[in-house]
């Protein structure tokens, strides 16, 4: 009997999505005879049987396109908002995945839909997911498509602030993106030649990189650029959030839990904002005219570098053969030029963070390169 499967996309946007879509449903559909819907704007359509019947026509041309024609969305299958509350809609999504007589759905996201992705399994469906994120912090994935994209664009935008930054003789800060992971401000400052790169993964004393601007200055260097996740915190934040995390983990009834959570989310929502403060506080401790740049989403937009698309085709193509193969339950996983299909169970719920001995640390302070260490 043919078989059918599902695809949807879920979680934040990025570049490669519509090339994993049409590797997934071309190799699905002319290689292994099966035939393929969307469902629309992630698990929401799942739950909701919004779906998009495709076929070659649909496919046609979106290799080169940013985004999803899917569309997307954060929401969470176990925990759907309506309204201002939010419902369990588990069973409305197994409910239209059967309607459909789907063997399978491909779910195409980052940390988030790993998880949801392993709750689907567990109420029953046959899953398998592939990792996107310009963020690079799926944990048993080599890479994420997304990735390589964003970062080119954050590496352009830091070429292009150097020149500005030289002719004024300021310093010039540039927030990326990257709540947790610091693997974009890392790898487009080390590309970029950034004079100080902050990632969430080290904290940081503003007073250490202010040394070592003032210090280029005594040089000659008048200009610096410093390249700042969006997550990054100074040694004092991070102590104080590790403490809240713990308080969390530890409380002993669900009151305490209950207002460690809002502690903490209450921190995260003053922290942004932090990167205005700490340009502000480089122009007071080195008397350097300062500015920020914020890349934000233009970092997910846009079409695909040559390297994600070969990546989200090569991804795609061998999720479909293992659909073939009725191997279910895992994420494909990038490894090396090939893949790996990693148990969701092993990964879901943990992400990959740059390490102290990564080499790119090494190489960043090899190099000169201010990690903000206290
Ligand atoms: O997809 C991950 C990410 O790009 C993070 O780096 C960023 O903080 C987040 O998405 C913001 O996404 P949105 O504004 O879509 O919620």
């Amino acid at each position: 009997m043919r078989r059918s499967i599902g695809i949807l996309t879920s979680g934040g946007d990025c570049p490669g999505l519509n090339a994993a879509i049409r590797g997934v449903g071309k190799a699905a559909m002319d290689e292994f005879d099966m035939a393929v819907i969307g469902f629309r704007d992630g698990f929401r359509g799942l739950t909701q049987d919004r779906i998009l019947r495709i076929d070659g026509e649909q496919l046609a041309g979106i290799l080169t396109d940013g985004g999803t024609i899917l569309g997307t969305s954060r929401d969470k299958p176990h925990k759907m908002p309506i309204g201002d509350r939010t419902e369990d809609m588990t069973q409305a999504a197994v409910d239209t995945y059967r309607k459909h007589g789907l063997d399978a759905v491909v779910c195409i996201g980052g940390g988030g839909t790993q998880k949801n992705a392993l709750r689907m399994a567990d109420a029953g469906l046959n899953v398998i997911t592939l990792p996107k994120t310009i963020d690079n912090d799926i944990f048993g994935t080599d890479v994420s498509f997304g990735f390589d994209t964003a970062l080119e664009i954050v590496t352009e935008a830091i070429d292009r602030l150097h020149s500005t930054a030289t002719s004024h003789h300021r310093i010039i800060v540039v927030e990326t993106m990257g709540h947790r992971a610091g693997w974009l401000a890392l790898g487009a400052g080390i590309a970029g030649g950034a004079d100080a790169i902050l990632i969430p993964e080290i904290p940081y004393s503003i007073e250490s990189v202010a040394g070592a601007i003032r210090e280029r200055a005594r040089r000659g260097r008048r200009f610096s650029i410093v390249a700042v996740a969006e997550g990054a915190m100074t040694a004092i934040e991070s102590e104080k959030i590790e403490e809240l995390a713990r308080q969390k983990k530890e409380a002993d009834s669900k009151k305490e839990r209950k207002q460690a959570s809002e502690e903490l989310a209450e921190f995260h929502e003053n922290h942004v904002g932090n990167t205005l403060k700490l340009t502000k506080k480089l122009e007071e401790l080195t008397g350097i005219e300062s500015r920020l740049t914020i890349l934000g989403h233009l970092q997910r937009g846009g079409t695909p570098s040559a390297t994600d698309r070969i990546l989200a085709t090569r991804l795609g193509a061998s999720c479909a053969e293992l659909l073939h193969n009725q191997t279910y339950g895992v994420m494909v996983a990038a490894r090396g030029d090939g893949f790996e299909a990693l148990p969701l169970a092993d990964i879901a719920g943990k992400k990959k963070l740059v390490t102290e001995d990564h080499p790119w640390v090494r190489t960043a302070e090899l190099t000169g390169v201010c990690l903000g260490r206290p």
